[in-house]
């Protein structure tokens, strides 16, 4: 069966803000495509969320560290939906040892930003104009750099290193796709959802981090409260039209210096369509074919 209606898209749905987010749009009556990368846990929240918003939700795998399930996730969501009004790009992880994926690159960035830029561009042609994408980045991009000359960060690996470099490529990301996105009507915009108490960190196999997590989480704020300022881009009317900002708090914030680099941004924009192979005007050949919005 083909999905009509409002429909929103989001990466890593079955935790944390993720699951939140989940709940939050179906609550305002978008059917919700919760693309999860394990199967058992994505079903568990499935189930929970479906409990509450009955035939709201659908679940599909989507390992972001690995290209073809990316793109065999977006020609399932193509075959399935009839057009896509959000996409929210909320997954997400940090390692505190160094990870490679099959393909060599370091597990932080193919996950945060390489897995996010497939998915993005090979959604395209099934966006309606008016659709809205959302990147979740993180303050944390203040610190990043991007290691053209190390980007696996074979020579100094540290866990806030990667991280940070995997979460300016986000804002970069955001920022280049919304000036490319313009003429077509969609926007993109990136947030900093503060700090959250979900299952960051927390190592899924062995559960290590979980404990310090639970000891933070009166400090930190709930998912639902980390949520707000992604779900508000993606459905407020008031910021319909708002396109390449960085939000907190529901307000736009300045992004650090090295973020508003248009040079560097290019340059990471053409290191990513090359290791890819997923060219953006390729796929802006097909936009503009999905049914207007309903
Ligand atoms: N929590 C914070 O304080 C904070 C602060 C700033 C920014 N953020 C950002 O907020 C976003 C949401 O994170 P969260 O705090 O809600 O953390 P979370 O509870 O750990 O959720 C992260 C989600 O990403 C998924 N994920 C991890 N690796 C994946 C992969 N290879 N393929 C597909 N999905 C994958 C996880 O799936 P599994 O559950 O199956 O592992 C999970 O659904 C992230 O982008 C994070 O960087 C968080």
């Amino acid at each position: 069966m083909r999905v009509n209606g409002k429909i929103a898209v989001i990466t890593g749905a079955n935790s944390g803000m993720g699951k939140a987010s989940a709940r939050m749009l179906a609550e305002k009556g978008y059917h919700v495509v919760m693309l999860v990368r394990n199967r058992e846990r994505g079903k568990e929240a499935l189930e929970e969320l479906e409990k509450a918003f009955p035939g709201s939700f659908q679940m599909i795998l989507c390992d972001l560290s690995d290209g073809d399930s990316v793109r065999a996730a977006a020609e399932e969501i193509s075959r399935k939906c009839s057009g896509l009004d959000i996409l929210l790009n909320n997954a997400g992880l940090i390692t505190t040892k160094r990870q490679l994926n099959e393909v060599g690159l370091e597990m932080q960035f193919a996950v945060n930003h390489v897995g996010h830029f497939i998915l993005t561009l090979t959604l395209l042609p099934l966006m309606r104009e008016g659709a809205r994408i959302v990147q979740v980045a993180s303050g944390a991009h203040k610190w990043g750099e991007i290691h053209f000359d190390d980007l696996t960060l074979e020579k100094n690996f540290r866990p806030f290193k990667a991280y940070g470099q995997s979460k300016l490529a986000n804002v970069l990301f955001a920022e280049a796709l919304s000036g490319r996105l313009k003429p077509h009507g969609i926007t993109v915009n990136s947030c900093h959802p503060g700090a959250v108490g979900t299952n960051m960190g927390v190592n899924r196999e062995t559960g290590f981090g979980r404990g310090i997590m639970s000891l933070l989480k009166p400090f930190f704020r709930t998912p639902e409260e980390g949520a707000d300022t992604a779900v508000f881009l993606a459905t407020d009317p008031s910021v319909e039209k708002v396109t390449g900002a960085y939000f907190y708090n529901r307000k736009p914030m300045a992004v650090a210096k090295k973020a508003q680099d248009r040079e560097l941004s290019e340059k990471l924009w053409r290191w990513t369509e090359e290791f890819t192979g997923v060219s953006f005007k390729e796929m802006e050949k097909n936009m503009g074919n999905s049914s207007v919005r309903n």
